[in-house]
């Protein structure tokens, strides 16, 4: 509508030319730059943070851990298949998730490249144990109270990752036990 007007520069046209003042333009331009650097600065931000730091670190990441483990050491779908002893697996558990939302690599420098689906393959995995494995988790999380954009990545991740997991089909009459599932390793 604009341009059917009028020209703003100065190529061959009829209509009278659109007189754009030298000012707007100057003005014009530098509301594109400094909203690109503006986004460019907001893209940074999003990048440089982490979930790791933006729900709090490691304190955070040790109650959401102690969280978890107390729903899986009350499921009697979980259970049977985690050691008596819950120690050892909360202390991966907590290396591995600061590691992956973007704390320290702890868990790479102490147990190497996570091949967690390897890892996994002793336990009976169906459907139903990745289901409450996934609603301990986030229940979890929600326990704890993380903010919205970090338990929206969180929660994305655990989806995806829990169903990864799936090993088995329905595992209902033959439950192995964490010590035979070891044995077979
Ligand atoms: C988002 C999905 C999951 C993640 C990120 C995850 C993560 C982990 C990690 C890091 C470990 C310790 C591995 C190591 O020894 O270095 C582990 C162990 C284990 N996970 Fe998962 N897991 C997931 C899903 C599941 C599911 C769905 C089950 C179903 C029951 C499960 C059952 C177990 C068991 C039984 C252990 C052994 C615990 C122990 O040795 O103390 N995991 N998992």
């Amino acid at each position: 509508m604009l341009l059917k007007q009028g020209c703003i520069w100065w190529q061959n046209c009829t209509a009278p030319p659109l007189i754009v003042q030298p000012d707007f333009q100057r003005r014009a331009l530098g509301v594109i730059i400094v909203s690109m650097i503006h986004k460019g600065n907001l893209a940074m931000t999003e990048v440089e943070s982490s979930v790791y730091e933006r729900v709090g670190g490691d304190p955070v990441f040790e109650r959401i851990v102690e969280e978890f483990y107390a729903r899986v050491a009350a499921d009697p779908v979980l259970r049977p298949m985690f050691p008596e002893d819950l120690t050892e697996g909360k202390r991966w558990q907590f290396l591995f998730l600061t590691q992956f939302f973007g704390g320290p690599a702890r868990y790479a420098v102490e147990r190497g490249h996570p091949r967690l689906r390897m890892r996994h393959s002793p336990f009976p995995i169906d459907q139903q144990a990745r289901d409450h494995w996934l609603s301990h988790m986030l229940a979890a999380i929600d326990a704890v109270g993380v903010e919205e954009s970090a338990r929206n990545e969180m929660g994305d991740y655990f989806e995806r990752a829990a169903t990864f997991m799936i090993n088995r089909e329905a595992e209902s009459d033959n439950l192995m036990h964490y010590g035979q599932g070891k044995s077979s390793e």
